[in-house]
This record gives structure tokens, sequence and C-alpha cells, in this order.
């Protein structure tokens, strides 16, 4: 039969603060505009991906059906097509503020960390790339990311701290997969610093950094436009000024070691978007 489930990618680190959120939100933008359908997921209770992208009466109306509901009750499964906004740039599944995060039902409940992946096949559209905006901890939301696709990619911030916490989540998710029988891929690793502010602690850690990762850590020099980008409600790949910004390519390395690692769905002319290069997506027309 042909493949039809989405490449599933948990963008995921329990330390807080890492540009988890910036980071799923940009390579979905980044497949995007590759031509690829995406979906990106907003699993952190503190709805921050919701909110910047201009939903937060959504988040806020604690009667609107969340994927906290329909994770847990097996009879609203098929309901899953009801949680998603359509959007121009990609399609958003919300976090809502009932979300119980942490001390949700689902950790005791059946085959409570693998229902994300079963709940996505039910889905009416087809994507070719589901993204999670995984919260800053190892709740069965961020299992459940993992489980769903075995695709995950990890985003720092150069403090000494993540020698010690970058061991501690392949430990817990070494286990997640022995007990599931996961082949987990680690896809990329970012890290965001600030080049104008180097002390001896950020060298050393970048130092480490790249010791480490090699090919698949990405460096991603902070940039304000980057940050502007959020204003608008979109990512970097629909805000004019980030497209342009000298730090672009860098953060679309990122989206190109996930598409040259994971195999979407083939529908759709794959071959080209996957073929599409950096310049490729910077001279291209943004629609207004
Ligand atoms: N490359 C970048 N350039 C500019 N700003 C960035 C970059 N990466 C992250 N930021 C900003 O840094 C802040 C923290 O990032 P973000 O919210 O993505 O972290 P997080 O890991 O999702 O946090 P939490 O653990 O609370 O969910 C945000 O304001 C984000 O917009
Ligand atoms: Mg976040």
């Amino acid at each position: 039969m042909e493949d039809v489930n989405p490449e599933v990618i948990a963008v995921s680190f329990q330390k807080g603060g890492t540009g988890k959120t910036f980071t799923a939100m940009n390579l979905a933008g980044g497949l995007a505009a590759r031509g690829f359908e995406v979906l990106l997921i907003d699993m952190d209770p503190q709805g921050t991906l919701t909110a910047n992208l201009g939903h937060r009466e959504v988040f806020n109306d604690i009667d609107q059906l969340s994927l906290d509901e329909v994770l847990l009750d097996v009879n609203k499964w098929d309901q899953v097509s009801d949680l998603v906004i359509e959007r121009d740039e990609f399609d958003l599944i919300p976090a809502n503020s009932t979300y119980t995060g942490n001390k949700t039902p689902l950790d005791s409940a059946d085959a409570g960390e693998k229902r994300l992946g079963k709940v996505l096949s039910r889905m009416e559209k087809t994507y070719h790339y589901v993204v999670c905006d995984c919260p800053p901890d190892f709740s069965a939301f961020a299992k459940n990311a993992v489980t769903a696709g075995e695709n995950v990619v990890v985003p720092m911030v150069p403090r000494s701290e993540m020698v010690h916490s970058t061991n501690l989540l392949f430990d817990m998710y070494d286990t997640l997969g022995m007990m599931h029988d996961l082949d987990i891929e680690y896809l990329a690793f970012t890290m965001t610093y600030t080049s104008t502010k180097r002390t001896k602690e950020m060298r050393e850690v970048l130092e480490w950094f790249d010791d480490t990762f090699g090919e698949k850590g990405v460096k991603i020099d902070d940039r304000a436009a980057f940050d502007r980008a959020k204003w608008e409600a979109g990512s970097i790949y629909v805000h004019e000024e980030s497209l342009q910004n000298d730090e672009f390519p860098q953060f679309d390395k990122a989206v190109k070691l996930i598409v040259d690692q994971t195999t979407p769905p083939e529908f759709g002319d794959v071959d080209s978007m996957r073929k599409k290069t950096t310049d490729d997506i910077r001279s291209r027309e943004i629609k207004a």
C-alpha cells in the first residue's frame, strides 16, 4: 500500500527558552516555502506558538476542542481534522489553555505516549510534514511527538549546561526507543547564539557543539530581523527583511538537513520540492 503518512518531526528539548518555538515555526516555513504541505502542532501548554501566529482567542477559548482532549478520548480521534486552522503558509493545530501539560492523564492512559501517530493517520487532509513544537519537558506530549515520527530536532543556546542536558535528552529518548522499538533519528541540532557577545563559556560550548554534532549542527547568529518576523505572524520565509538577512542561508541549512534525511509521501511534485535551493527560496514571489 502507498505510504501516505507524513514525516513527523519533534522539535524537542527539556530546557526552557532554547529556541524550540522559533525553530519549529521556521522549519515549517522553510518546508512550506519549498512547496511541501505542512502542519505545525503547538504541543506546549503555554501556547507561545499559537499566540505568535495570532490565535490567542482560540488558545483562550476553553470550549474549543483541543488536541489534549482528542488524544485522550479514542472516540474523538476522528475529530482531529476539526482541530486544524487552515493558514496560507502552513496549517496549525493550536494549543489550548485547558492543556494539562506535564500532569496529563495521558501519562496513565493505555499507550498514552503513542497516540499522536495514530490520531494523525485519521487526518482528512494529507501532509508531507508535521512539525511539533514540544514543551520544555519530557511530558507525554513530548514523547508522543517523538514516537509519532522518530525524528528529533534539538534547539540549543550556548550555555554550559547544554552538555549535561543533551546527554539527559539522549538517555530519556533511548529509553523511550527501547520501550516502543523506535529507531530515533536526530535530524539536526540548532544553536542560536549572539556572535557579538562571546564569553569564554560561550566559546567553549560552541566548540563542543561543532565537535559533537559536526554536519548536523547548525549555528544561527541571533538576528533582530528574525525576531521581527514574529510580529507579522509568519515565519522568516514570508518576511522579506528576514529572507534577505545575511544569516538566512544558515537557518535554511537546517531545513535542508531535514529534507535530505526524510522521505515524505509522494504526492505533488516532491522531487522538485526536494531540489529547491536556498537561492530559489529567496528569489521566489511571496504571496501578500
Ligand atoms: N535565531 C534567532 N534569532 C532571533 N531571535 C530568536 C532566534 N531564536 C530564538 N529567538 C527568540 O528567542 C526567544 C526564545 O525562543 P523560543 O520561544 O523559540 O524558545 P523555546 O525553547 O520555545 O522556549 P520555551 O521552552 O519557553 O518553549 C524568542 O523570543 C525567540 O523569538
Ligand atoms: Mg516554546
